[in-house]
């Protein structure tokens, strides 16, 4: 085969223009954005007069509507919160704060809407607030004070109106629960030499901030924060600016902490801690500093984001041509926290593994994501928290630009990683997963689909999935007009249609194409790509796919989407699937690794859609015999998982087994090879992924001499508990195999380890290899484990659940507990919860019967009063998976049996 030539360099189709052209687009943000940036404070006050939606409901009182009315206008907080970090008389924690809000009113009226969740409000004379006018204007008397709970408001209505121009003082006091919930002001325990610790911390996104103090909780309404804590001496406060004053109050021992103002800012970016934490700072300008437990900081586990964390912030100033906008930057791991970092201004929270880590028990793997994640955290300082989203709706606008340069930040600070090209994986391969249902939306919903604090947080759940790749799915916010004069003012760049044309494509539908490059004809053409082909998609897609010809030549390969720039699939006629088979197969380096890593996800995808055969996609993987990169392997990994749990029940997975064993063997001996009989990982860091890969598919394919080593390993781990020599890359495997090999003594072991561990990510690694175990009854013990957070943190529990659902002999185990304890879980992180979704994915997720589909429909009717709050369309998704799978596998069952059989011959 003569040298093949790739379609981007000769070709241009519809959509590769409108990738290129969206990869001009963010060039363009960055010159827009400083100008953007500097009418932020006035645009986004602007926003609070966006309209006010009707809600479904018959009544169409302020009152009943999920947004504020556009009446009133906040300046700036003056909050004082005092959390007691043991317990009162009840026996409960409690915070106290007292908090005003100065507002101005924008148009006539006779209502105060604020937002107030689980707090109770001092009475004043009969009513739960004060209000009193400014410069000489009377307030007129409050009529009545109520709660309307579902909407989560105090309504305030007043005697007479308010006037427009004037600002007004309204003032509260009140007791909130400092409860273990994770959500708004909520309390974290952790054990530090023998010793129970609890501290304060916050959680404000999306929701939450009204339950630490009454606020106009919209991100639209923005205002400066002037926040005090009240604290015991032996401990620190801090929030989102550099404290100012520090007094001692004598009578009653404890520190107060005034911190001064914040920027204009959202209130879901505000945060506040109290604990005894200690931190590192280096010498800098920027006034990083890493905080943790005490032990964690001594240990040196913060040395590593401290490393990172200035380099990136500069990194991301130059980018956006501004200076970090604040005076100090924190970032602080926290022992319970429900998502994996918070971007709160000036004062960043992370779960533990996502701040901490330990060269001697981490892994690569947890090294890279503490990268992503500060990189990600810090991107928010400016495009979000600088430049903010009017409404939720737009969310995936905030989290998808931040997901996309969160690589660029982690380039820049280990620029071996080779971080661009994993964008592939970790990107763009997962929002194609998502978005190739048709319980997909469109990336921008319209702002009257997003109301509930459920609909909220499911926004929430895509957003960070929908991360958008770097072409596709970019900046609404930043004004498509602006962009068009950017590209207008931009020498030599020239765009066959506006950019709101353009973008629309992109943001307004739903899903993503696949491009047909048929070489016989010359036809370039694309539909929409569903893995459900019969599916019925009830938004239409309004624009037109477009139809190109091109002349090909007969004899050579032709590749389309160079180094995957564009956000779609590409199917090719069978002549050119061939043509590029025998390439991988010849020489597979000619083609360039992020597309290998493509065409095999590209092929799997359009194979579970029908659109190919199966035997074509498996027959990608021939070529891995071969491979010695990351990036492919990962993703044959995925695509097979995917196979593992369709077939791991059936005749099929014998011959699945024989085949990967093959397959795999030579890479497991390259790398005993260069790690000298695997006392050494790889130099280079995806490569140290790469052998992880090697290690746990030949363990679990039975490649001789592999179990014997891991399980040999774990033993000696188990003869000397104090001395782990495991490799930290090595251990997730290692744990899990031994595990899944032992009985209740390496469980046992396992979880004393557990218990015992003082860095998250080894705890992590042990968490999920206790599920590997193949015992049912310690599986069904795991389970009921979750329930308890003396056992397993609530931080953890959905997650714990999936991993025991990912497991065989699990799966049906973590089903049945779920369905028994659905009230349970659905009261504890139904309505807000990050991983709620995930649960219902997780327990779901190798459905593929029709007798496993009527019972996910059953499960949906039996609940249907309680609801699925924020994980509705994750199960609407199961269902739609389960569907699917059921008709394919009727379909392709036979084939693929018999292709495995045939090649593991
Ligand atoms: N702002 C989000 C976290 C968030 C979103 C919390 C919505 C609550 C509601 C943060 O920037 C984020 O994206 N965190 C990710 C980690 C990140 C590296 C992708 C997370 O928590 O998974
Ligand atoms: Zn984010």
């Amino acid at each position: 085969m003569g040298k093949g030539y790739y379609i981007s360099k000769h070709l241009a189709t519809a959509a590769m223009v409108l990738a290129a052209i969206a990869l001009v687009t963010i060039i363009a943000l960055s010159v827009v954005y400083n100008r953007e940036k500097s009418k932020n404070a006035a645009k986004f006050t602007n926003a609070t007069t966006s309209p006010v939606t009707p809600t479904p409901k018959t009544s169409n009182e302020p009152w009943d509507k999920y947004r504020l009315p556009d009446t009133l206008s906040p300046e700036y907080y003056n909050v004082t919160l005092w959390p007691r970090l043991v317990k009162n008389v009840n026996g409960m924690y409690i915070f106290t704060g007292i908090s005003g809000v100065m507002f101005t009113c924008v148009k006539k009226t006779d209502l105060i809407l604020i937002h107030s969740n689980k707090l109770n409000l001092t009475l004043f004379k009969g009513h739960h607030a004060k209000l009193m006018g400014q410069s000489g204007v009377t307030a007129p008397a409050i009529k009545t004070t109520w709660f309307q709970t579902e909407k989560q408001y105090l309504v305030i209505q007043l005697e007479g109106k308010l006037k427009p121009g004037k600002s007004y003082w309204l003032y509260t006091e009140f007791t909130g629960e400092l409860a273990d919930d994770l959500e708004g002001f909520y309390r974290s325990e952790y054990m530090e030499d023998g010793e129970k610790k609890i501290i304060a911390i916050t959680q404000m996104q999306a929701t939450y901030a009204r339950k630490a103090f009454p606020c106009f909780d919209e991100p639209g309404m923005k205002a400066v924060f002037h926040i005090t804590l009240i604290h015991d001496l032996e401990t620190t406060a801090l929030s989102n600016s550099q404290e100012i004053k520090n007094v001692i109050i004598d009578e009653t021992a404890v520190t107060r902490t005034i911190f001064g103002p914040t920027k204009k800012m959202s209130t879901y970016l505000v945060a506040f801690v109290v604990s005894d934490f200690k931190y590192i700072s280096a010498k800098d300008k920027k006034g990083v500093r890493i905080w943790a437990r005490k032990k964690a900081i001594e240990d040196g586990q913060g040395d590593y984001a401290l490393k990172i964390t200035q380099p990136i912030l500069e990194f991301f100033e130059k980018y956006y041509n501004t200076s970090y906008p604040l005076s100090k930057s924190d970032q602080i791991a926290l022992p319970d926290f429900n998502s994996g970092a918070m971007e709160n201004w000036g004062l960043v929270t992370y779960r533990e593994t996502a701040l901490l880590y330990d060269p001697r028990t981490s892994a690569n793997g947890n090294k890279q994501r503490i990268a992503t994640v500060v990189s990600h955290e810090l991107a928010h300082m400016w495009f979000g928290n600088l430049v903010t989203l009017k409404w939720w709706n737009d969310l995936w606008l905030n989290e998808g630009f931040a997901s996309y340069v969160e690589y660029l930040g982690a380039d820049y600070a280990e620029p071996n990683w080779n971080m661009k090209d994993q964008t592939i994986l970790y990107d763009l391969q997962r929002a194609f997963a998502v978005d190739s249902l048709t319980s997909s939306h469109p990336l921008s919903q319209k702002k009257e689909e997003v109301n509930t604090p459920s609909e909220i947080s499911e926004i929430q759940k895509s957003s960070p999935n929908m991360r958008c790749s770097k072409h596709c799915k970019t900046l609404r916010n930043c004004s498509f007009s602006l962009l068009n004069q950017a590209v207008d003012q931009t020498p030599g760049v020239k765009l066959p249609y506006s950019v709101h044309e353009i973008m629309n494509r992109w943001i307004l539908q739903m899903g993503f194409p696949v491009i047909t490059v048929d070489t016989r004809t010359g036809n370039v053409s694309q539909k929409h790509f569903l893995l459900e082909p019969d599916a019925v998609v009830d938004r239409k897609s309004e624009y037109k796919y477009v139809v190109k010809h091109h002349h090909f030549s007969k004899n050579e390969w032709v590749l389309a989407n160079l180094h995957v720039s564009g956000y779609f699939r590409v199917n090719y006629d069978l002549g050119n699937w061939e043509r590029l088979l025998s390439q991988l197969k010849s020489d597979h380096q000619v083609i360039p690794v992020v597309n290998r890593a493509q065409i095999l996800d590209d092929a799997f995808n359009l194979a579970r859609a029908s659109i190919i055969n199966i035997t074509l996609a498996l027959r990608t993987t021939k070529y891995l015999l071969h491979e010695r990169e990351y990036i492919p392997w990962e993703a044959a990994l995925r695509n097979l998982n995917y196979f593992f749990q369709l077939f791991d029940r059936s005749e099929v997975y014998g011959a699945m087994q024989a085949y990967l064993k093959k397959q795999v063997k030579p890479l497991f001996e390259y790398f005993g090879i260069i790690s000298s009989n695997w006392t050494t990982v790889a130099s280079g860091h995806t490569d140290q992924f790469t052998q992880i890969i090697a290690l746990s598919l030949a363990c679990s394919t039975g490649v001789e001499g592999c179990r014997e080593l891991t399980r040999s390993w774990f033993k000696k781990w188990m003869q000397n508990p104090h001395n782990n020599t495991i490799h930290p890359n090595l251990r997730s495997t290692v744990y899990c195999d031994a595990i899944a090999a032992g009985g209740t003594e390496e469980w046992n072991f396992g979880w004393q380890m557990f218990q015992k561990a003082t860095v998250a990510a080894e705890a992590v690694k042990l968490r999920s290899a206790l599920a590997c175990t193949k015992v049912p009854w310690l599986l069904n013990r795991y389970l009921e484990y979750t329930m308890n957070p003396e056992k397993i943190r609530k931080q953890d529990a959905t997650s714990t659940i999936g991993y025991i659902a990912s497991n065989i002999i699990g799966q049906p185990l973590a089903w049945d507990f779920v369905r028994a304890n659905w009230d349970y879980f659905f009261k504890l992180y139904g309505t807000g919860s990050f991983t709620f979704s995930r649960l219902i994915s997780d327990v779901t997720y190798r459905f593929c019967t029709p007798f496993e589909l009527s019972q996910l429909k059953r499960f949906q009717k039996d609940n249907a009063e309680t609801g699925f709050g924020s994980g509705t369309q994750a199960l609407q998704q199961a269902i739609e998976k389960t569907t699917a799978k059921i008709k394919w596998l009727a379909e392709n069952k036979e084939p693929v049996l018999q292709w495995f059989l045939s090649e593991s011959a």
